[in-house]
Order: C-alpha cells, then sequence, then structure tokens
C-alpha cells in the first residue's frame, strides 16, 4: 500500500496484545482514515479516491472484528453508526446549559445594550453579532484528545447521551490533537438546507409525511436509537460557545475560536466585531441580506460580550445569561395567487400536487410553484384552486402554503380532490393509482409506469434484488432514453446487440474534467449483461425477486419472510397467507399488542415474522390484483419467468425445532476467544436474538472479560450475566 506519511494522533495509543502487527496496523489505519475524513469534510481536499478510501476502510472493519478487544468508541468504522439503543442515558452537564433571551424589535436590543451598558459600567462594550443557526443545542465532551460523549440540552441540567449518533456526523473531530485534558464544546447539529431538501423529497417518494422544517428533521434524526440511520441522514454541526475546560486559559470568545481553528472543529461565521447600538443594529440589517446565502437556516442573530470576565461580571438569570440575546427575524410572509394545482409524478410513483403560483419574491427569491405535500394537506388547510394563499418558507428554505386568505375567496375557488381530478389514473401512465391505509401518499402502482421506469429498473437490476452485473442507473436511463426498455420486465427482451450499441455519456477523467467523447456500451459488457439477466431468469430465487419488484413496503427481510411461506411466485398471485394477513382488523392495535396475528385461525401455523406486517400484505394483494400487476404476470408467464423458493419451510415448527435458543435475546460484552459477530452468529443459528444494548427485555448478559457499563447494567436489572462456556452448554442442553 502507498504510504502517504500519516502520523499518530496521540490519542491512539496502541494496545499491544496477541499481535504486535494488527495493533499497529489497526492504529495506523484509524490515523488515515481520521486525517482522510478531516481532508475530504473540512478541508473539502481529499488526496484519495472514495475507491481507496472505502478499501481502508473495510480492511480496519476486518481488523476489528477479528480483534474485538481493540474497540475504541472513536474509530473512524462507528461513522456509519454502531448497535441501535434500547433507550438513550442521561448524563449531567458539567456547567448549566442555559437558553438565551429572545428580541423581537429594534428597541429591544437597545434596551439589551443598555442593560450591559449599566451592569458593566461601560459606554463600548466589545461584543460579536454572528447568526443563530436554526438547530438541536449539542454539548461535545472531549478528554485528553478523545471525544468522551455528547449531550443534548435536556432540561439544561441534565441531557440525553447522543454520542453514538453525534460520532456518525463526519465533520466533529473524534480525536484532537495536543488538546487540553477537558474540553467541552457547545453548538448546533443542524441540517443543511440542500440536504434537508433532498430528504423531504425522498420521503415524500416514499410516501411518508415531509418534515416541516430542518429543526424537526434534525431533531427526529437524532432522536432515532438506531445510529445507523442517523449516519445516513445529512448532519453537520457548528460550534459557537465554550462549556467547562481544564488546562486552557482563555481571555475571550475569539481565543475559543481560535482553537476551534487549531483542532478543525468547525465554528460558525461569519461574525460581526462590534461595540456599540449602532454597530449590533448595522451588523443585525447585514446578516438578514446576507443569511439568504447561507447553506443552512438561520433565524436570528446571537448578540455577546466578547470577553469572559465580563460576562462574569454581568451572570445569569435563572434561566438565560445576562451577557447574550438573540434577535429573532419575523419569518416574511407573503400573498399571492394559487393559480393551479399539478402533479407530480415521483420515481417510486408518488403523486405529489405542487401549487402553482403567481410568482412572488420571498425571504431572498422568487417562489413560482410549493409543493402541497398530499391530500390530506389540502383539505386540512381547505386550499382551493383560485384562493388567494400566504406563502413563506418553512425553516427559511422550503416554499410552502401557511394558509388560505379566505376573506379573499372567489365564488368559484374549485376545491381539489386528487383521485377524482386525476380520474384514479396516473398523469403518466395513466396506470391505477391507490392510496395504502396509514400512508399519506396516493402512489401509481404501475410497475410499467416510464416515470418511474429508471427508478424500477435501477432498484431491479441493483445488488440485493437480482444483481445484474453492469446495469447501474447511468445505463438505466440511456436504457429508458434509447426506448430500448420502459419496464424491467423489458430487459429480458434485449439482444447483444441492442445494448453493445447503446451510447453512454463521456466517461469522468480522474480530475472530474469529462473527456469529450460519448462512449460505446460495447460488446464485452453487453454479453455480461445478458449473461446476468438469463442468470436471473433461471437461478435467482423468489426472495430477490419479490425485492427486485419494487412493491412498495417489500424490502428484502419482507421478501424473505414471504418466500419462506410460498414455493413460487405465482402462488403469490392468489396466496390465502397474504390475503389473511393483510385482512387482519385494525393494524395498529396489532402493532401495540402482537396479540391478532398470534390468534388468527389460519395464520398461527406460520409465525409469521414481525418484519411481514398487513401493509406490506395489502400491498402485495393490491399490485397483483390490479391490471398492471395482472399485465406483469402475464408478462413473466410469456417470457417463461416463475421464480423458486429457495427457503420454503411455511411450517416453522419444523424448522425451529431442536433450537434451544428460541424466544431468548442476548447482549454480548467484554473481549471472548472469538469476535462478536461470530457468537452473534452461533446465537442466531440457535434461534436467539443479538441485541446492542441491555434492557429489562434482555435474558442473558454474554460477557467476556472486562464487561464494563453493560455487566453492571445487567447486574443492577438482575439481568443474569454468563460466560461463554455457560452459552455453549446452553446450546447443547437439550440436542
Ligand atoms: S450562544 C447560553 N450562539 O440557540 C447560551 N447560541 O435559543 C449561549 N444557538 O441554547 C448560546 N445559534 O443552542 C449561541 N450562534 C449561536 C447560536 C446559538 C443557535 C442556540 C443555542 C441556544 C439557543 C437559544
Amino acid at each position: 500500500m502507498k504510504k502517504r506519511g500519516f502520523f499518530l494522533p496521540a490519542s491512539v495509543s496502541p494496545r499491544y496484545k496477541s499481535s504486535v502487527l494488527f495493533d499497529n496496523r489497526i492504529a495506523e489505519l484509524r490515523a488515515e482514515l481520521t486525517r482522510h475524513n478531516q481532508l475530504y469534510y473540512q478541508d473539502a481536499k481529499p488526496e484519495i479516491s472514495d475507491a481507496e478510501y472505502d478499501r481502508l476502510f473495510r480492511e480496519l472493519e476486518d481488523l476489528e472484528k477479528t480483534n474485538p478487544d481493540q474497540h475504541d468508541p472513536n474509530s473512524p468504522t462507528l461513522r456509519v453508526g454502531g448497535v441501535p439503543l434500547d433507550s438513550f442515558e442521561q448524563r449531567p452537564h458539567l456547567l448549566p446549559m442555559l437558553s438565551i433571551d429572545d428580541l423581537f424589535a429594534e428597541d429591544e436590543v437597545a434596551d439589551f445594550f443598555k442593560r450591559l451598558q449599566k451592569g458593566l459600567g461601560l459606554e463600548k462594550i466589545p461584543l460579536t453579532v454572528e447568526p443563530k443557526i436554526d438547530g438541536v443545542a449539542c454539548s461535545l465532551v472531549y478528554r485528553d484528545g478523545a471525544l468522551d460523549y455528547a449531550l443534548t440540552r435536556g432540561d439544561g441540567t441534565r441531557g440525553d447521551d447522543i454520542s453514538q449518533n453525534v460520532r456518525t456526523i463526519r465533520s466533529i473531530p473524534l480525536t484532537l490533537e495536543n488538546a487540553p485534558p477537558l474540553l467541552e464544546v457547545r453548538g448546533e447539529i443542524f441540517m443543511p438546507s440542500a440536504g434537508f431538501a433532498k430528504l423531504n423529497e425522498q420521503r415524500e417518494e416514499d410516501g411518508l409525511d415531509a418534515f416541516a422544517n430542518p429543526r424537526n428533521a434534525t431533531a427526529g434524526s437524532l432522536k432515532s436509537l438506531d445510529p445507523k440511520a442517523v449516519a445516513a441522514r445529512p448532519l453537520a454541526f457548528l460550534a459557537h460557545g465554550l462549556g467547562a475546560n481544564e488546562g486552557t486559559s482563555m481571555e475571550t470568545e475569539d481565543d475559543f475560536r481560535q482553537l476551534l481553528t487549531r483542532f478543525q472543529i468547525p465554528r460558525n461565521s461569519p461574525i460581526w466585531h462590534v461595540d456599540s447600538l449602532e454597530g449590533i443594529l448595522s451588523a443585525i440589517r447585514e446578516l438578514d441580506v446576507k443569511r439568504h446565502d447561507i447553506a443552512h437556516g438561520t433565524d436570528g442573530a446571537v448578540v455577546k460580550v466578547l470577553d469572559f470576565a465580563q460576562r462574569e461580571t454581568l451572570g445569569f438569570t435563572s434561566r438565560a445569561p445576562r451577557w447574550a440575546a438573540a434577535f429573532k427575524y419575523p419569518s416574511e410572509q407573503k400573498e399571492t395567487l394559487l393559480r393551479d394545482i399539478t402533479i407530480q409524478v415521483g420515481r417510486t410513483g408518488v403523486l405529489t400536487p405542487v401549487a402553482e403560483l403567481e410568482p412572488v419574491f420571498v425571504s431572498g427569491s422568487t417562489v413560482a410553484r410549493a409543493t402541497l405535500h398530499n391530500q390530506e394537506e389540502i383539505e386540512r388547510k381547505d386550499v382551493r384552486i383560485g384562493d388567494t394563499v400566504i406563502v413563506e418558507k418553512a425553516g427559511e428554505i422550503i416554499p410552502s402554503v401557511v394558509q388560505v386568505v379566505l376573506a379573499k375567496r372567489p365564488g368559484d375557488a374549485q376545491p381539489y380532490h386528487l383521485p377524482s381530478v386525476l380520474n384514479h389514473q396516473c398523469p403518466s401512465c395513466h396506470g391505477p393509482i391507490e392510496k395504502a391505509d396509514g400512508f399519506v401518499a396516493w402512489r401509481c402502482v404501475n410497475f410499467e409506469c416510464p416515470a418511474q421506469a429508471v427508478t424500477s429498473i435501477t432498484h431491479f437490476a441493483g445488488r440485493k434484488a437480482l444483481d445484474i452485473d453492469g446495469l447501474g442507473e447511468s445505463v438505466a436511463i440511456k436504457l429508458v432514453e434509447s426506448g430500448l426498455a420502459s419496464s424491467p420486465l423489458d430487459l429480458f427482451t434485449l439482444s447483444v446487440d441492442d445494448l453493445a450499441n447503446l451510447m453512454l455519456d463521456p466517461a469522468k477523467s480522474a480530475d472530474g474534467l469529462t473527456k469529450s467523447k460519448e462512449r460505446r456500451f460495447g460488446e464485452k459488457r453487453a454479453t455480461t449483461l445478458i449473461k446476468s439477466l438469463e442468470r436471473a431468469r433461471t437461478g435467482m430465487p423468489l426472495s430477490r425477486w419479490l425485492f427486485a419488484m419494487g412493491i412498495s413496503q417489500i424490502g428484502d427481510s419482507s421478501a424473505r419472510e414471504l418466500s419462506r411461506l410460498h414455493e413460487k411466485l405465482s402462488d403469490l398471485a392468489g396466496s390465502a397467507i397474504v390475503s389473511d394477513l393483510a385482512d387482519l382488523p385494525d393494524f395498529e392495535e396489532l402493532q401495540k399488542s402482537k396479540r391478532k396475528k398470534e390468534n388468527h385461525p389460519r395464520l398461527q401455523q406460520y409465525k409469521i415474522d414481525d418484519k411481514l406486517g398487513p401493509v406490506a400484505a395489502q400491498n402485495l394483494r393490491a399490485f397483483f390484483q390490479s391490471e398492471a400487476g395482472q399485465v406483469v404476470l402475464a408478462r413473466l408467464t410469456e417470457l417463461g419467468i416463475d421464480p423458486k423458493s429457495d427457503n420454503y419451510a411455511p411450517d416453522p415448527g419444523a424448522a425451529s425445532e431442536g433450537l434451544t435458543l428460541v424466544g431468548k435475546t442476548f447482549v454480548i460484552t467484554g473481549s471472548l476467544s472469538a469476535p462478536r459477530p461470530e457468537y452473534k452468529k452461533l446465537i442466531e443459528a440457535n434461534g436467539g436474538k443479538v441485541s446492542g444494548s441491555v434492557s429489562s427485555k434482555t435474558d442473558f448478559l454474554l460477557s467476556g472479560e472486562g464487561g464494563g457499563s453493560k455487566k453492571t447494567k445487567a447486574e443492577s436489572l438482575n439481568v443474569p450475566v454468563i460466560d461463554e462456556e455457560a452459552l455453549q452448554a446452553m446450546i447443547t442442553s437439550s440436542k
């Protein structure tokens, strides 16, 4: 491997055990990946390709798996998220995390400045003015140069420990070089505007409710107990204040800001340095213009005394410091005419109503369209075509219709009912549209809908689906554009010649500048692709096919459960199991109690796993009963395709007979004689479940040497702690 002059940060202390060589390599890889993260996320100057980064990452992942004693919570591998938690633990703040007083008008700013002058007995006071970030407050505690834990504000005295989630935020350094023994950095976790817009688009595509603003999206993300889900959310952090600290002497916030720069901790900007009321007011006005160009939502300006000694003199009230205040900008709202409502067909078939507006200038840009999200939203706000509406930018970013100005409603304003206006047809393909229970979105369910062609073909060919070599999104786009395929099943009619002559976009060169010529797909790749299609046709199991069909709510695990219950695809069309499951009454009740499925006269024998629920079954049944579904079945028959199950075992009694750990939940901790994933496999192979953290639902804690906080928690909850031998004994007990 190419050497890149890496360094070993002080915090990565080699802990030698069995293999000195591996130990060094683990430390080396951690330092190397940390450096590349920094180059990529902070400096925007990557030195290696994504592929090379992935290779190093996987090497470290593999080494960590085989050396569990080398676990380090600040390893770069945990950036993608560790094991889900049962709940957040609470911890006390080192110093209270206070709120901040709001100011709503310029005369309130003047009063605030007068209070400062009086409190300090000074005419001029060095102050800063900076954007108020619209996010969620977070405290990062670094001890001896490593991120120790991260807390939410909570009630100001205690916060939720969200360390696992925070570690997935790439721009937050996990280790600091030459750091003081204690440094608490306070700041805001937020979602940048572009990421927020993309996330909401995706949620609408998935038929989920959109987040109202980036703050809600951030708070919702951070509340997730599954760090992998958090890692997928586009979160970022900016520091804006100092908490507890030991071993450094800082006199002003500027000293603290220099420290942040040295540690490459991202910090809030721009900052105005002022010392008079006029200075504050002009900074506030300048920021009001600038803030629309900032890449994240800002809803105010924070004014702070710069000098720490002066802050101390001013002190605190019970809820907020006297040395700071936040000026809140009024959110700009404008009236405009709603000319029409159009429908956008998303890449997954979701039909989103869009308000077509008389263009109007709001919060820094012209707004001519605003999503109305879904039919429920239209009804809730009673939006009609021809209405005058008030628009604003949600979280200062996304245009939205706030409300109708009823006084200006014309007599002929038209109520809107999506399915009637569309005559129950997709505006793109005229296929059937449906709204599943529990979802807000209407969706086109036609597998062959051209608006969805690229998505459905890409998904169909994906690695977890039918794994068609060489068929990624760019090839799918070209196939659709050239008219060679407008749905996944069209792929089976392609010839090597058709494919070989397909013209692709010019390749990107390493420096990102495009080469000038288009490329032919070529015979070699065409042959490989056709071979993969043949393998899909004859060799891919039912579960892969079910997943590949992209039916709403049928993910890979529900597809697997469906294939356990059915021998072949054609059995699913009229399946009584699917029908019974779809008809289960009161889904919510079922979710709460899990009683009904288990008591159903016909379903109980199948012991259907929770990963296959009534909503998935309803979607599946709706699909096979729809005209589009019938066309798909007919085409499959025509093509001679009827995929077979590779895990058919409808009677689980037989399958789990002899499995000694069925119904038992384990948590694993400490260093064991084999890597933890091996024990996880062993437990699962014997019918047990493995969870990431100890709770009252845990049956056993499998603990090796050490065991740490999990062991303490297990003991406090009276969860039996067992060792490897005891586990082996349990497995072999009644076999
Ligand atoms: S300084 C003692 N600066 O707004 C509080 N806070 O509504 C001093 N916030 O709790 C806070 N941007 O979480 C400061 N540039 C900024 C900020 C900021 C957002 C948050 C902070 C605070 C909340 C109060």
